[in-house]
C-alpha cells in the first residue's frame, strides 16, 4: 500500500481536493496514523484540566491510548494506559482523580510518576522497576499540553520559541475549563481541517459566528503570496505596541503551524452574540480591548483562538477513516465566578452552534465523496488558500513518512 499510496500522493493535482481514498479508505487512514499522527506533536489538554494531584485525563489516538496525570510534585506526565502485567488498561474513564494508578485487573500500583510502587506474589526475581509504566513524551507550551506517540519525537522548540511570546500574555496558567464540548463528525479528519481552513462557507453557514468574525480571506487563510493587507498589519502593530505578540508567521515544515492575531468585526470584542466580552474578568494581559482572536493552527491536532477574555483550545482526533471527534475547552480566568462574571450561556453559544454547523457540512462533504460519481474539485484561489495549504502539507508530510523513495517521486 505504501507504494501505490506514493503513487497516489504524487499524482494529485495542487489545487484541487484528493481523490476519493484519502477520504474513505481504511488504507489510507492507517498510512495516516502510521506516518502523522503517531510521529508527530499533538495538542492535548490544556494544563488547567489537571488542578489537583492525581487529576488526570484520557487520550485515545488512533490505537493508542494515553493517561495524562499530575504528580504529587506538580509536573504533567504521560503514560501508555497499558497495565506492565499482562496489559489492562489502567484509567477506564475519560477523565477522574485518582491517589495512585491501580490497575482493575490484578491490582498492580503505579505511582502517579509512572513508578510500579505493588505487585502481589510475583516471586522472589521480580524487580518492579523493571515494570514501570512506559511514558510518552509531553511539553507543557504556556498551559498547553502536547504529546508525542514517536519513539524518537520530532523537534519541538522551533515550535513553542516562536508560539511561547504569543501565548504568555494569556497567561493560561490563570485558566479554568468552564466548559468543554467533545462531538464526533462523520467525517475524515482532513475533511475537518479543510473545513477550518476557508470561510468561504462562513457567511452560509455561520449566522451567530459571522456577527464577530471577518470574512476576508485574509484572517483565516496563510497570506500564500506573503502579503499582509494594511489594515492588519496596522492592527498588529497596534497590539505590539501594547505588548502583544501579533504578527503573522507560519512556519514549521511545509507551514506546519501559523500564528497571527487578527480583529474582529467592527465593534466586535469577543464571540457573543452581544459581541461585548464574554468574561467580565479577563484572562491574561492584552490590554487592547478590540486585539481580536490570536489565531493559532497547528497540523494536525489543534487550531485556537485566544483572546482579551476568554481562550478557546480545540483539538481534534481520528476516530474512523470516516469520524473525526473536535473537543473545544472554553477558557475562563480561574477567578472567574459563573453568574457573575460570565454566563455559561452567553460564553458558549457562539461556537456551540458554530461547531455544530461545522459538523454538519464536513458530514454533507463526506457523504457526498462517498458517491462513486465524486471528482476532485477546484479550490478557490481567492478564498481557500489555506485550505490549499493544509493539503500540501498533508502531502509533503505523507511523501515524507512514507520515505525516500516517496520524496524523490513528488
Ligand atoms: S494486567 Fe494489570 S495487574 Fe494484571
Ligand atoms: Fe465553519
Amino acid at each position: 500500500m505504501s507504494h501505490d499510496l506514493s503513487e497516489l500522493l504524487a499524482q494529485q493535482t495542487s489545487g484541487y481536493s484528493l481523490d476519493q481514498a484519502f477520504y474513505t479508505s481504511p488504507d489510507v487512514y492507517a498510512q495516516d496514523l502510521e506516518h502523522i499522527w503517531y510521529r508527530e506533536w499533538l495538542y492535548a489538554i490544556p494544563a488547567c484540566q489537571l488542578t489537583k494531584t492525581g487529576a488526570y485525563a484520557r487520550v485515545q489516538v488512533g490505537a493508542y491510548n494515553v493517561v495524562i496525570v499530575r504528580g504529587a510534585d506538580g509536573e504533567i506526565r504521560a503514560f501508555h494506559n497499558s497495565c506492565r502485567h499482562r496489559g489492562s488498561v489502567l484509567c477506564k474513564n475519560r477523565e477522574g482523580a485518582v491517589a495512585k494508578l491501580t490497575c482493575p485487573y490484578h491490582q498492580w500500583t503505579y505511582d502517579l510518576d509512572g513508578r510500579l510502587i505493588w505487585a502481589r506474589d510475583m516471586g522472589p526475581d521480580f524487580d518492579p522497576s523493571q515494570h514501570n509504566l512506559k511514558s510518552v513524551h509531553l511539553r507543557n507550551l504556556a498551559g498547553l499540553i502536547y504529546i508525542c506517540l514517536a519513539d524518537d519525537a520530532p523537534d519541538f522548540d522551533a515550535f513553542a520559541d516562536l508560539a511561547q511570546p504569543y501565548l504568555e500574555v494569556h497567561d493560561l496558567s490563570r485558566a479554568k475549563v468552564a466548559y468543554q464540548s467533545s462531538i464526533i463528525e462523520k467525517g475524515n479528519w482532513k475533511l475537518v481541517w479543510e473545513n477550518n481552513r476557508e470561510c468561504y462557507h462562513c457567511a452560509g453557514t455561520h449566522p451567530a459566528l459571522s456577527r464577530s468574525f471577518p470574512l476576508d480571506p485574509a484572517v483565516a487563510g496563510v497570506s500564500a503570496d506573503g502579503s499582509i493587507p494594511a489594515y492588519l498589519q496596522a492592527h498588529f502593530d497596534k497590539c505590539e505596541v501594547a505588548g502583544a505578540p501579533s504578527k503573522f508567521v507560519m512556519a514549521g515544515e511545509a507551514g506546519q503551524y501559523r500564528l497571527a492575531r487578527m480583529p474582529l468585526e467592527a465593534k466586535a470584542l469577543s464571540y457573543t452574540m452581544d459581541l461585548l466580552p464574554a468574561s467580565k474578568r479577563p484572562l491574561g494581559r492584552v490590554s487592547v480591548p478590540d486585539a481580536g482572536t490570536l489565531l493559532k493552527f497547528h497540523y494536525p491536532s489543534t487550531w485556537n483562538h485566544f483572546l482579551p477574555d476568554i481562550s478557546l483550545t480545540f483539538r481534534v482526533t481520528p476516530i474512523s477513516p470516516q469520524e473525526t471527534e473536535v473537543t473545544t475547552c472554553w477558557l475562563v480566568d480561574k477567578d472567574a465566578v459563573e453568574g457573575v462574571d460570565y454566563d455559561m450561556k452567553r460564553l458558549t453559544e457562539v461556537w456551540l452552534a458554530t461547531n455544530d454547523e461545522d459538523r454538519q457540512i464536513v458530514e454533507d462533504n463526506q457523504l457526498g465523496i462517498n458517491s462513486p460519481a465524486y471528482q476532485s474539485g477546484p479550490y478557490s484561489p481567492v478564498m481557500e488558500d489555506g485550505v490549499v495549504q493544509f493539503v500540501d502539507w498533508y502531502k509533503q508530510t505523507m511523501l515524507r513518512g512514507l520515505g525516500p523513495r516517496a520524496v524523490a517521486a513528488e
